[in-house]
């Protein structure tokens, strides 16, 4: 593996969660696999679990850390080839790629999609950007299309709670009152595409997710039809993808309430809004697996940053 952008760079999977889930037991096993190699962890954007699990997974592989705010305290990037940058952009990815390849040995992006342009947006700028021009590896901590160390975690997540070969797994789309990207419901499905479950995504009509992504994957726009029988429901805000970026709905009705979750258990990523996208009353409940999700983030960050080392 050269670099971990997408869901389908897992080499595979079920050896990866296994890995982890040892790691796990014993996480500083691999304490001097990191010793003098620095991970850079760049961030275009906020972030709570990904930031901070990202660089305990690193630490536990006796690795330094250099972490930058880059969409605040950076210079504004250019990505464009060519351009006469006579405008707001300070400085080309070219070189800013080349002079974070100097000072780390991985680095770690998150970059956001603007949701205002789906092509730009789909282009990666940011992530395919560094992929092209940096001497060393790239992690992606969630780019405009996907999430895939929140979906690793997730799958470890899904192991540790299965209690049936086959388990029904439901995504389903919540209320939310702002704009939020595909990219965790993305890496989702295509994590779920590598595992043997029971899969249905629910979603108002109007909220169907890019068709290459849930192609063979049984949609249900009825949410109370989609979680019935489901082992585990996985609730997720996205905006709109035909109209794209567009919140066209706020229904409350498709907040997940203790009685629609039935005895499943409870998944989301964080952060998550209380009473809006879910009720208290699941997630204070023990069918609540959202903190053990969080805490996964560290092992599927350390699984990755482990095979990216191995190779260095
Ligand atoms: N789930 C997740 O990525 O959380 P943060 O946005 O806080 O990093």
């Amino acid at each position: 593996m050269k670099h971990f952008l997408t869901v389908n760079d897992i080499e595979s999977l079920p050896n990866w969660v296994d890995e982890a889930i040892n790691l796990k037991k014993d996480p500083y096993q691999f304490e001097d696999l990191g010793k003098h190699k620095t991970v850079c962890l760049l961030f275009f954007n906020n972030s709570l679990r990904t930031r901070l699990s990202t660089q305990k997974a690193a630490m536990n592989l006796g690795m330094e850390v250099m972490i930058m705010n880059f969409g605040n305290e950076g210079w504004a990037l250019e990505y464009g080839d060519g351009t006469v940058m006579d405008q707001g952009t300070s400085e080309h990815i070219k070189e800013a790629a080349k002079v974070v390849s100097q000072y780390a040995d991985i680095v770690a992006i998150r970059a956001f999609a603007g949701l205002k342009n789906k092509e730009k947006d789909e282009a990666e700028e940011v992530i395919n950007g560094f992929a092209k021009y940096a001497s060393i590896p790239i992690v992606n901590m969630e780019s405009s299309v996907g999430h895939p160390l929140q979906a690793l975690a997730d799958a470890i997540t899904l192991k540790e709670n299965e209690t049936k070969k086959r388990p029904k797994v439901v995504l389903s789309w919540a209320p939310h009152p702002k704009a939020l990207p595909h990219a965790v419901a993305n890496s989702f499905i295509q994590m779920m595409k590598l595992q043997d479950v029971e899969f249905v995504i629910t979603h108002p009509k109007g909220y169907e997710l890019n068709p290459e992504i849930t192609k063979g994957c049984k949609i249900e726009h009825n949410q109370d039809i989609a979680v019935e029988n489901a082992d585990f429901v996985y609730v997720k805000n996205w905006s709109s993808y035909s109209k794209y970026g567009e919140v066209l709905s706020k229904d409350t009705q498709w907040t997940m309430t203790k009685e629609k979750l039935g005895k499943a258990k409870f998944m989301h990523c964080l952060p998550v809004r209380r009473n809006m996208v879910v009720e208290d009353a699941v997630l204070d409940s023990s069918q609540s697996l959202v903190v053990e999700q969080a805490k996964n983030r560290v092992f599927s960050a350390q699984i990755v940053l482990k095979k990216l080392l191995k190779n260095i």
